[in-house]
């Protein structure tokens, strides 16, 4: 993984908030979404029209007591490669992205293989989920997320009993993401989850931050949020699922196979070659201040899916 070492990252790097919100563009007033919100076809919660907000989420049980971190501190501080690798990179460039109109498509293994618009998925219930996120590079964050379970998505489209994992294929639009000029990652940024992750009610869709839709940088309008792995397999701007029988490729592990694995739960015992996985620093600290938890502390609910596995060889 191209990585800036979390002591390289200058405080200037990071663009204040103010200078953020100017440059956002907040592509998300189509038509149909301002209608479905004025009229509450947002089952389980609302978006207000002029503010695009959020109203009435339902407060998950899932969620952690931690403090979340400022919408700030979580909009300004990303990994997206698509727009640069630098951290600061993707609140610089991902306005550009075009978010509307937002399709994914989700086929394979499945009875009814469909294509979503964005706006539909905004209307199945979505729930506030406050999670921590572990990156790989040792920082964490706690983030107040919007958005609703994977498993809903399955529902749907009826996976068939050969469906063993589900492949996740995200956005590629030259035109607007400078990053995918080079060939940092073999475009588009896939990622993978064995079914029972993915189904697992933990796997959420993100589609907001706070109260307000996803920021474009964060991964809008559509990504994963799989809290007990590595930040990496959350991706961002999502375009097609496809529910496969074999394992699929993701592309950290095709950038570097020997550093990143399919799995890649969070594992205080198996050190990154290059780095310790014992400590996180949770920003904004700029020192490591926490000590990293089995699964990123939620053992309780997913240990069981790794029953009789190696996780120091299936990392
Ligand atoms: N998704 C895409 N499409 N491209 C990326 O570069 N980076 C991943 C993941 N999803 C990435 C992505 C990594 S390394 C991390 S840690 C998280 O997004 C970061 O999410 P955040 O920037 O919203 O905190």
């Amino acid at each position: 993984m191209l990585i800036k070492h979390p002591a390289d990252i200058k405080p200037s790097e990071i663009t204040p908030y103010d200078i953020y919100r100017r440059r956002r563009e907040f592509m998300v007033s189509s038509g149909l979404l301002a209608a479905a919100g004025a009229t509450g076809l947002f089952s389980g919660s609302v978006l207000a029209q002029a503010a695009q907000k959020f109203s009435g989420l339902k407060k998950s049980a899932y969620s952690t007591s931690e403090k979340p971190n400022s919408f700030k501190d979580i909009s300004t501080y990303n990994n997206y490669y698509e727009f640069g690798t630098d951290k600061s990179d993707p609140v610089e460039y991902a306005g550009k992205l075009k978010v509307r109109p937002w399709t994914i498509s989700v086929k394979g293994e499945v009875k009814k293989p469909r294509t979503f618009g964005i706006e539909e998925l905004l209307k199945l219930p979505q729930e506030e989920r406050i999670y921590r996120l572990r990156c790989v590079e040792a920082w964490s964050m706690v983030i107040p997320w919007v958005g609703f379970e994977f498993n809903q998505i399955a529902k749907l489209v009826e996976p068939t009993s050969k469906a063993k994992f589900v492949e996740f294929i995200t956005a590629v639009q030259p035109d607007t993401m400078p990053g995918v000029r080079l060939p940092v990652l073999a475009w588009p940024y896939t990622e993978g989850l064995r079914i029972d992750e993915a189904m697992h009610p933990l796997t959420l869709m993100g589609v907001g931050l706070y109260d307000q839709l996803l920021p474009n940088q964060n991964g809008a309008p559509v990504r994963l949020v799989v809290p007990w792995k590595y930040g990496f397999k959350s991706a961002k701007s999502i375009v097609g699922i496809r529910f496969v029988e074999k394992q699929p490729k993701i592309a950290w592990e095709v950038a570097n196979p020997s550093e990143y694995g399919f799995y890649s739960n969070v594992n205080p015992n198996v050190d990154h070659p290059r780095w310790s996985q014992k400590t996180e620093k949770r920003l904004p600290s700029f020192f490591a201040n926490h000590k990293t938890e089995m699964f990123n502390g939620y053992g309780d609910q997913v240990a069981g899916l790794y029953t009789g596995m190696d996780l120091k060889k299936l990392y």
